[in-house]
Order: structure tokens, then sequence, then C-alpha cells
């Protein structure tokens, strides 16, 4: 059944908002699980229809797995499978994140290409590279992927950092026989937050964060316990949602070091911005100035993830931004969707320039992707009047309980049933 969120806009936001586990670490922690012959626990994973699409994953493949809000226990002792068939990896693009681990546990691994995403072309030339290097043989076969062999460590030197490729290589070398040194890898902090996990694996994993990742492979891996990291693009999301409706919110659960780019823009468009602990708290009067270029770029830059978001809140304001998309292709569909609400955005190929209009205006409008999704939630929490934003499914695969923490604010936000 169809459903749209119903915001009226135009109401400050006050309080605070704990943000849910990160949805980038608990993908990839999810296929670290089934490396270790054992039980893991894993707290602070939510479950968004991504989660749930690893879950059933996990499942079919032979785990057992329990579920109890944002409690994960998966057991790997009884894995009997290494094919996932195309309709779970349908359902979730990022699941080639589990080629590393079910190659690494069983020496063989069959699933299907991925393929395009709503943000373009989504290659995995470098996934595959990084397995063929370790010694994995891998045929492509009508877009079914076969990949076999034993693995051994060796130095892989990316040719541009891949959050993904990264994650896929590590979850690989940690069950190959030596040690794997992966170069340019990709600095991102769900990439620590997978280094912490392998950890307690037994895995032996250093240089996650910086851009040599060392894995010692071939140890005794056992179940562990372990807690995900704040989802640092979900506290932007916020942060951009007060900002936008202005008032004074405190975002808990996150570490603000993540966030430095984000709120370096936000701060720069005139909010007040304060970390305290695993606290960020930000006061907005409401229409922001404008801010200095924003590139998108690997991590430590700006995330591509928050473009949306950010943009959507500059939108109403008295300033001009200029932002520069660096990582994906097809990251601005939001914008016409912003326009229909008053937005003055014009896109030229990666670039888009933002006219800050004083105001926007409720309208019916739908989320093509997630993070356009949230941009959409954010510039309406701003407009006056009332907006319907249909296109849940993409919102539903990155955020949990959006509804109520924006009611918790202080916004008037339901979740309706459409009929037909
Ligand atoms: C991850 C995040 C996603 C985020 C992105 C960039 C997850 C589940 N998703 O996606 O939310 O937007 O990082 O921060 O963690 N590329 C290649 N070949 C490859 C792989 C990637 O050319 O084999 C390119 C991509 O097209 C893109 C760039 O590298 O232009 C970065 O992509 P990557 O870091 O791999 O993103 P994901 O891991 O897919």
């Amino acid at each position: 059944m169809k459903s749209a969120i119903l915001i009226k806009g135009g109401r400050p936001l006050a309080g605070t908002v704990k943000v849910h586990g990160a949805k980038n670490s608990a993908l990839p922690i999810l296929a670290a699980a089934l490396l270790a012959p054992g039980k893991s626990v894993i707290r602070n994973c939510p479950p968004l229809s991504d989660v749930n699409a690893s879950l059933d994953i996990l499942r079919h493949l032979g785990c057992t797995v329990e579920q109890d809000g944002d409690v994960i226990a998966v057991d790997a002792s009884t894995l009997s499978r290494w094919d996932i068939p195309d309709g779970l990896m349908r359902e979730m693009r990022s699941s080639v994140i589990f080629l590393g681990a079910v190659l690494g546990r069983t020496g063989q691994a069959e699933l299907s290409f991925p393929g395009g995403c709503e943000l373009g072309p989504r290659p995995i030339d470098l996934h595959l590279a990084a397995i063929r290097a370790l010694g994995g043989v891998v045929r492509e076969d009508g877009g079914r992927l076969r990949c076999a062999g034993g693995l051994t460590g060796r130095e892989i030197i990316f040719t541009r950092p891949s959050v993904g490729a990264t994650e896929n290589a590590m979850l690989a070398a940690v069950a190959a026989s030596g040690t794997t040194i992966l170069c340019n890898a990709a600095r991102e902090p769900e990439i620590v937050d997978l280094q912490n996990f392998l950890r307690t694996l037994g895995a032996s994993v250093r240089g996650a964060g910086t851009s040599m990742v060392v894995i010692e492979g071939g140890k005794p891996l056992h179940g562990g316990e372990y807690t995900v990291m704040g989802d640092r693009i979900v506290a932007a999301t916020y942060l951009a949602a007060a900002a936008a409706a202005g008032g004074e919110i405190a975002v808990s659960g996150v570490t603000p070091g993540h966030l430095a780019t984000v709120c370096a823009v936000l701060a720069e468009a005139g909010c007040v911005l304060r970390q305290e602990g695993d606290v960020i708290h930000l006061a907005s009067q409401g229409p922001l100035g404008g801010a200095k270029p924003v590139h998108t770029a690997p991590y430590p830059g700006f995330p591509t993830d928050a473009q949306p978001p950010l943009m959507a809140a500059l939108a109403r304001g008295t300033g001009i931004t200029l932002f520069v998309e660096h990582i994906f292709d097809s990251r601005y569909r939001h914008v016409d969707e912003l326009s229909r609400m008053g937005a003055d955005i014009r896109v030229e190929s990666r670039v888009a320039v933002v006219c800050g209009v004083p105001r926007l205006h409720g309208a019916a409008v739908e989320a093509a992707d997630l993070r356009g999704g949230a941009a959409l939630v954010v510039a309406a929490l701003a407009a006056e009047g009332e907006s319907r934003i249909t296109g849940l499914k993409h919102l539903d695969r990155g955020y949990w309980n959006l509804e109520e923490s924006l009611r918790g604010l202080g916004a008037e936000v339901v979740r309706r049933r459409l009929d037909s």
C-alpha cells in the first residue's frame, strides 16, 4: 500500500533527537558477521529496509538470525550456502558487500551484478580487481558473478578510494592467508567501525581511517558483541532540518568530528553550533545566508550523502551557494521537486547554483532516492503550508522512526496510507 508523509511546515524545531545506528556501518558489519563460525550480537543496528534485506541474505545462506528492535544476533556457525539469488541481490545495491565475506568463508561465491541505481551507474570494477588480486577467480556469466579460490594476502593499490571496495577487500583479506595492504583505501568512519567489529571477532586489522589498511589474514575468528556507531548522515539531516525551519535542537548519539564539514557549512550560513561529547547543538534564526562552494569529496571531505539535505536547507535564504557533485552522476534528482516548492536552483552538469528565496511553499513531491527524499523533508519543514511526500520506500532504506523523531522536535508530521 502506497503511503505519504504529510508535513505542515513553518514551525521552528526544538528539543533533542538521538540518531540511530549508521546504515552504512551496519551493512558491512552484517556481512562481516558471516566470516566467524559463531554468534555475533550487533546493537544499534536499526531495522531499516536495507538492513532487513541483509538479514534475508544471511538467512538464505543458512545463518540463524534474531532481530529485536535494533539488536540483531547472527549465528553464522550454521552457514551452508554460498549463492545469493537475484531477487535478494536486487533488494539492495550494496549487497555486493557479501562477495568478499562469502568467498572468504566458503572459498566460493555466486551472486548477481548489482546493476545501476538511482544515483547513476554503480560499477564494481574496484571490488572485483581487489578480489582477483587476492587470488579469487571471478567469472562474469550472464549477469551472474561466479567466484572461487583460496585467497592469499598481498598489496592492493586502489585507483580511487571506494568505500564499498575497501570494505569488500577487508572482508576477503581477513580470511586470506598472509598479509594484505590496501593502499589509497577510503577513509570513511564506517570503515573504522568495520575494522573495530572485525577486531572483536579476533581479526587483525589496523589503519582504517587512513589511506592504508593492513590486514593479517587467517586468524581464527569467533563471535563477538558490537555497537554500531551513530549515523552521521541522519545527524546531518536533522541539523539541516533545524537550520531550515529555525529553532534550537540537540542531536545526540554521533561523533561530532564526523560532521565537521557539514557543521562548517551550516555555521557559515548563519547557524550557531556547539559540540558537547556525543551531542551537537544547533540554533538557527530561520532563513540562512549563503556559503562558500560546497564540493562533495571522499572523507574527510564534504559527504555526497549530505549534499541533498544541505541544499534544501539553503534553498530558503538570502544568499547564493554553489554545489559541485564529484562522486555520483545523478545526484540532483531532488532539484525539480524542490523547485515545485518554490526553490530557485539551476543545475548544469555537476554544478548546482542555489539562490536562496524568502519563502518556500508546500507541494506534492516525490522522492527519487534516499537522500533526495531527506532533502524534501527538510524543505517541507521550512515551507509554508502542507507538503505531501511520496516515494517513501527510498526514505525507509535509511531513516528509522523519522516521523516520530521529527514530532519529538515539535514538527507537524504524519504518515498516511493513500487510497488506491
Ligand atoms: C558508499 C555509501 C554511499 C555513499 C558512498 C560515497 C554504503 C552502503 N554506501 O557507497 O551511501 O554515497 O559510499 O560516500 O556505504 N566506483 C567505481 N568502481 C567501483 C566502486 C566505486 O568506479 O568498483 C566509483 C563510484 O561510481 C563512485 C565512487 O567510486 O563514483 C565512490 O563510490 P564508493 O565509495 O564505492 O561508494 P559506495 O561504496 O557504493
